[in-house]
């Protein structure tokens, strides 16, 4: 049965594969064996008859903030409606665990909009600017468009 769930430990190397070609297509940022086996319990896969057809994962950066990272869908599997099963999968989490607001950087905001997301600037995630921005070879190019969701406690979406 195809459904969104946590990955096994058996399953990373394909993880792997899956977040290599969309790092290769320019997509997203690139991420080691090491840090998928390190965050692997951030992460939810959907698995179908070809193996993983999409992944996605939800950081926590504080109380009140989370980042959704590392959404991809397998080329041959977009259009399907699984980013959408992935993205539900990481609100659905973060609304779990009462965070009040997720946090995208993306280069596809049309996706992002249509679930809800508004554009910020990066100067609205100054945790975000200090963890990672700040390190980044592209902090003063930076081609990624920072998206916020509001979830308030006790309302279902
Ligand atoms: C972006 C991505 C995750 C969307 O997944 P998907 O399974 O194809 O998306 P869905 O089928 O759930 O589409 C949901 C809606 O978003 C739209 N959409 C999907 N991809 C889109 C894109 N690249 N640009 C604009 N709109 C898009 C769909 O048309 C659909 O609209 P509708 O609800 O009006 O019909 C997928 O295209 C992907 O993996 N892209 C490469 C990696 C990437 O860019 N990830 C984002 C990192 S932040």
């Amino acid at each position: 049965m195809h459904r969104i769930r946590k990955p096994k430990l058996s399953e990373v190397l394909e993880l792997k594969k899956l977040v290599d070609y969309a790092y290769k297509m320019g997509f997203i940022l690139p991420r080691t064996l090491e840090e998928l086996y390190e965050n692997v319990r951030d992460f939810y896969v959907y698995a179908d008859e070809r193996g993983l057809a999409g992944c996605v994962s939800l950081h926590i950066d504080t109380d009140r903030l989370a980042e959704i990272r590392t959404l991809v869908v397998r080329e041959d599997a977009q259009r399907k409606g699984i980013g959408s099963l992935l993205l539900n999968a990481v609100i659905a989490e973060a609304r779990d665990l009462e965070i009040p607001q997720v946090y995208v950087l993306t280069r596809v905001p049309e996706f992002f909009e249509k679930k809800g997301f508004r554009r910020i600037s990066i100067e609205q995630l100054p945790y975000k600017i200090r963890k990672d921005c700040a390190r980044c070879p592209k902090f003063d190019n930076c081609d990624e468009i920072p998206m916020i969701l509001d979830l308030p406690i006790g309302e279902k979406g």
